[in-house]
């Protein structure tokens, strides 16, 4: 379906009439449930690989991999317990010469099922924030997660389990070379820019990683829950948007 500018706006709750077409589901408040369930994190190190990829690598080694390597490795890795229950490993999707590069917290359910980031009643959501600032899934923009493994329960990923995945992030951000960083929620800012403020303190303010700029918005799952900070969210996208137009290198005037 394709929505025009002002549909996307009014998705967004940025226009004056607003209407949820995407209702909150008994499977999604079941998960929210079940995420308080205790976890029993069993590292799988020591577990056989059934995928039939290689070793895990270490952080420096990744740094050296290729995109088609990096690809491989992480869909062997072992390197946390979140190995263990995912179906498989969420690499990331898009344009591998992104302008834009989204970052939330790890795959869910959909995700872990399809094998790709944002995939439910959140990527819709962020699909629709995407179509608000003119760009579409697979085109200038790459989405990637803190953690490339479905967290059980859809609980937030641990500490642990961010620093086991960001050096596959990292190695991603270094090979993409986007031109903006947008940090969705407060895994993927304690991921990239370690740093565990607020996300109402961090937003508007322009970080750097290796670089490259890094702006700070809401989660979109977090927005379906939130409707009014849609509208702050929008202000953050602009403000993303402006401070990636500022890194274009101005156009010749003769
Ligand atoms: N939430 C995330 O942070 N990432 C996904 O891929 C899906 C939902």
């Amino acid at each position: 379906m394709s929505l025009s500018r002002e549909q996307m706006l009014i998705e967004m709750g940025i226009a004056p009439v607003w209407a949820l077409r995407i209702p909150l589901s008994a499977p999604s408040l079941a998960a929210a449930v079940d995420a308080s369930a205790p976890q029993e994190p069993v590292p799988c190190a020591d577990q056989p690989s059934t995928i039939g990829a290689p070793e895990p690598s270490s952080p420096g080694a990744i740094q050296t991999l290729d995109w088609p390597a990096l690809t491989k490795a992480v869909a062997g890795c072992r390197a946390c317990p979140l190995c263990q229950q995912r179906k498989q490993a969420v690499f990331g999707v898009g344009d591998l010469n992104p302008d834009w590069l989204f970052i939330g917290e790890g795959p869910g359910a959909d995700e872990d099922a399809k094998g790709e980031p944002f995939v439910g009643q959140a990527g819709k959501l962020l699909d629709n924030m995407l179509a608000a600032l003119d760009i579409a899934r697979g085109e200038r923009v790459y989405i990637a997660n803190a953690v490339k493994c479905r967290p059980p329960g859809n609980r937030t990923p641990e500490a642990v389990e961010m620093a086991a995945c960001w050096p596959y992030l990292e190695r991603q951000i270094a090979l993409l070379k986007p031109k903006i960083i947008v940090l969705l929620g407060k895994s993927a800012v304690h991921a990239v820019l370690h740093d565990d403020k607020s996300l109402a303190s961090l937003r508007g303010q322009r970080f750097e990683h290796a670089g490259i700029p890094v702006v700070v918005t809401y989660h979109p799952a977090y927005l379906l829950r939130n409707l009014p900070d849609k509208a702050k969210a929008w202000e953050d996208l602009l403000f993303a948007r402006r401070t990636l137009r500022e890194q274009a290198v101005p156009e010749l005037p003769f």
